[in-house]
């Protein structure tokens, strides 16, 4: 039998292909392209990380799947200061970025058919397809009400601050999730990537005892060096929370070969114990914001949220494909909201990725 597209099947069409013919346009702009529309980082890898990666390429053995303890003290010392997770005892492991583990988390934690995974209404992909390849069943909400007393929910995926949305969930609102879940057995996995980056609020981690009470039982925060350190390349993450959780999760990644290389190891050591860097990058970020927001909100766009993280969540109370398509005719490209689920078909996602001489060119632009 061709078992082809058995699982690949699951999955929907690769979204940005939807936007090659906004990026054709945009592209032809004679100023040239400006590209807001995927948050890659466009900054160096300091060099400092660069050093620590380049001091380890001798490494003919096989990685350990925990982590060196050098990382795992890295980890944990990190989390206690950037999370607030004063209380002893949470778990650690290293990730190959991210995204792997959100596509896989459903499927590690034994998830599938008849188990429910709810993810926000208006989030990153990611969180959908490891609930497809899980096999499992997925409930778009943002409110616990909009649950009821649905039994079946086995995980619940929070994002703050949010892609697309740059939304701030604030520390009650956490706290109720986490008591819901543990009240159910339900497991809540935060996706934190981009807490080191609050612009008008404070992010909150799950691991802050406000949020989780002093005890990790059923929580987990993911955390992403992609974007505090311009790690994108490396693929440098990890996990931190329940330490049962945790142990359940190395276990399994070590029989699957889920490893990261010694070398970006060493560099995730040199990245989590250097914050001047990562401030310095915020300060980037935090003036090409200051320059789109200025730009876009002249243009008449609205901004929405986006109180932190990485892009602005703009509108023009219009159907996200005119705001594209309005855009690209000026040679920028940004994302449409309806990527991210049908309640964001009336806003673009404008990330804050390009170089300051790209960004520039935007408030020119958007006065014509
Ligand atoms: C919300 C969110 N989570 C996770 C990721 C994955 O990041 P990485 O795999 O680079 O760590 C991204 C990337 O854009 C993201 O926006």
């Amino acid at each position: 039998m061709n078992r082809t597209g058995a699982v690949s099947g699951r999955l929907p069409e690769f979204t940005w292909d939807v936007l090659d013919a906004a990026a054709t346009v945009a592209a032809a702009h004679p100023g040239g392209l400006v590209n807001l529309s995927m948050g890659t980082p466009v900054d160096p890898v300091p060099e400092v990380i660069r050093q620590a990666l380049a001091a380890a390429s001798n490494s003919p053995g096989y990685p350990l799947t925990a982590g060196t303890p050098a990382l795992r003290a890295a980890i944990t010392d990190w989390v206690r200061r950037s999370c607030g997770a004063t209380t002893e005892g949470f778990g650690v492991l290293p990730t190959i970025g991210s995204k792997e583990l959100v596509a896989w988390l459903p499927t590690l934690l034994g998830l599938g058919a008849g188990d429910v995974v709810v993810v926000p209404r208006i989030c990153y992909p990611t969180y959908s397809d490891g609930v497809r390849l899980a096999g499992a069943t997925e409930v778009r909400a943002d409110s616990l009400t909009a649950l009821g007393p649905d039994s079946r929910v086995r995980l619940v995926w929070i994002n703050s601050p949010g892609n697309p949305t740059g939304k701030v969930l604030p520390a009650a609102h956490l706290r109720k999730v986490v008591d819901w879940a543990r009240e159910r057995g339900a497991i809540v996995a935060s996706d934190e990537c981009y807490l080191p980056l609050g612009w008008d609020a404070e992010p909150v981690s799950v691991l802050a005892p406000e949020v989780c009470g002093g005890s990790y039982d059923n929580v987990l925060a993911v955390h992403s060096l992609s974007k505090r350190s311009n790690l994108a390349g490396y693929r440098a993450g990890f996990v931190a929370g329940d330490p049962t959780l945790v142990a359940e999760l190395l276990k399994i990644r070590k029989h699957a070969g889920m490893i990261v290389p010694a070398p970006v190891q060493a560099a995730m050591v040199a990245a989590l114990q250097d914050e001047t860097h990562a401030a310095a990058q915020q300060e980037r970020y935090r003036a090409r914001r200051d320059r789109l927001v200025a730009a876009f909100t002249g243009a008449g766009f609205r901004i929405d949220d986006s109180q932190a993280g990485l892009y602005l969540w703009a509108t023009r109370d219009e159907e996200c494909w005119a705001s594209v398509d309005w855009l690209a005719r000026r040679g920028i490209l940004v994302a449409p909201g309806v990527f991210y689920g049908p309640g964001g078909d009336r806003h673009v996602r404008v990330a804050l990725t390009e170089s300051d001489e790209r960004i520039a060119e935007v408030p020119a632009r958007l006065a014509q």
